[in-house]
């Protein structure tokens, strides 16, 4: 009887140690986009107590790259024009995206339709209070596809 008691218990210890990546869920979001040029979220909180946080973005359209591309690209809020000004100017190929772009703090690549990324970069990269937009930097879709980003205590 002890050692069934025994038993059950490393197996609960185990469940709890399976259960700390569950918390680390908190540490990551996924984010659809669509075929009307949408995310379905406006705002990401990011939890200061997060080593790392990933954002994986899902497009759930049916339309290409080409014609409905979506990425999701984090900078500060005084930053956004001028690094969707210079991604378009770069081009599809760069992901709409200046090559080493150091406003850009974290991104994904261009996916169409079906697709989806994934990008996970350092909570240490946000400070608290700091104003940051994730948005989409395909041209002309930033207006609509964008949200706030804040680091929570
Ligand atoms: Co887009």
């Amino acid at each position: 009887m002890k050692k069934q008691f025994l038993k059950f218990f490393s197996v609960a210890c185990v469940c709890a140690a399976a259960t700390a990546p569950a918390f680390a869920a908190n540490c990551s979001v996924e984010v659809e986009s669509n075929d009307a040029m949408q995310f379905n979220t406006k705002a990401i909180s990011v939890p200061a107590s997060c080593k790392d946080f990933t954002v994986k973005l899902k497009h759930v359209g049916k339309m290409p790259k080409s014609a409905m591309g979506h990425n999701w690209v984090l900078s500060k809020t005084a930053d956004m024009q001028g690094v969707g000004t210079d991604g378009i100017a770069a081009g599809a190929d760069k992901n709409y995206l200046k090559p080493g772009d150091t406003r850009v703090i974290a991104h994904t690549k261009l996916i169409g339709g079906g697709e989806s990324d994934s990008v996970t970069f350092a909570v240490s990269k946000l400070k608290a209070g700091e104003d940051y937009t994730f948005f989409c930097s395909f041209p002309g879709h930033s207006g609509l596809m964008k949200g706030a980003l804040t680091l929570a205590k």
